[in-house]
């Protein structure tokens, strides 16, 4: 278990393994991107792009992350992680820029509300209790009222109160089932569970990329989006080992990403 006050970036002189970044996308990504969009899941609920009033509140945003990086750096770790696998996703299932974007900047948002958390829950290295669950039941509606706070974030907000949500209509907060539930929430929930199993800083145990996916096969349709672990799972094929690493996942990386959408 990390110390929560660990600093996010490695230390001086640590050699920087490569993140998988966006425009390392594959030929086969790319033709995607280029072609038709394929006949996966149009979004249920198109979403628009923020208004131009977003980016003051990218700036905001970006800096509560760093706040919650000083806190808890897992979660940091985590939630860049979340963002570049949720946003490959999306491009892999044919979304607009505006849409990649939205999923990124949920991605990176999502577990925001984390906050609430007492350290004793951060940093657990026991089994939690029930109180303590009920505690953590509670931090996606915390997400969701922290971004909901900034102009342009309603579309993000709403998002991320849903990540938890399951297909069987078995998760929380609201029990949305299906298609009730964003499709920007099930696609962070497909990339927050990979990552959730693979992450060698995670609360369960480590497992390999090949018993994550068959994990993350076995629960679709009933706890994850059938379709997005289907192109989660070509796309984990399609990128190679380099994309498997969630260790490297670096949060500086992601939060330059999102800077460039306010450049863009
Ligand atoms: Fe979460």
């Amino acid at each position: 278990m990390t110390s929560a006050l660990a600093p996010v970036r490695p230390r001086p002189g640590a050699p920087l393994r490569k993140v998988a970044r966006v425009e390392d996308l594959s030929a086969e990504i790319r033709a995607l991107l280029d072609g038709p969009r394929p006949p996966v899941e149009p979004p249920a609920d198109p979403v628009p792009a923020p208004p131009a009033d977003a980016s003051a509140g990218r700036g905001v945003l970006n800096a509560v992350l760093r706040g919650l990086a000083l806190r808890d750096r897992m979660t940091a770790r985590h939630s860049a992680a979340v963002a570049r696998y949720a946003r490959e996703l999306a491009v892999a299932t044919g979304a607009s820029a505006a849409e990649q974007r939205l999923v990124h900047t949920s991605g990176l948002l999502h577990d925001i509300g984390k906050f609430i958390l007492p350290d004793s829950i951060l940093q657990a290295e026991r089994g939690l209790t029930a109180q303590d669950w009920e505690l953590v039941r509670r931090h996606p509606a915390a997400s969701a009222e922290i971004v909901a706070k900034v102009p342009g974030y309603d579309v993000v907000a709403r998002a991320i109160l849903h990540h938890h949500e399951r297909i069987d209509g078995g998760g929380y907060p609201d029990g949305l089932r299906g298609d009730e539930i964003p499709w920007i929430s099930r696609v962070i929930s497909v990339a927050d569970a990979y990552d959730a199993m693979t992450a060698r800083d995670s609360y369960s145990p480590r497992r390999s990329v090949a018993a994550a996916v068959a994990e993350l096969q076995r629960v679709a349709g009933s706890q994850l989006d059938a379709l997005f672990v289907e192109r989660f799972v070509e796309l984990l094929g399609t990128r190679g080992v380099a994309f498997h690493h969630a260790d490297d996942a670096d949060f500086e990386a992601e939060l330059a990403v999102e800077h460039s959408f306010s450049a863009g």
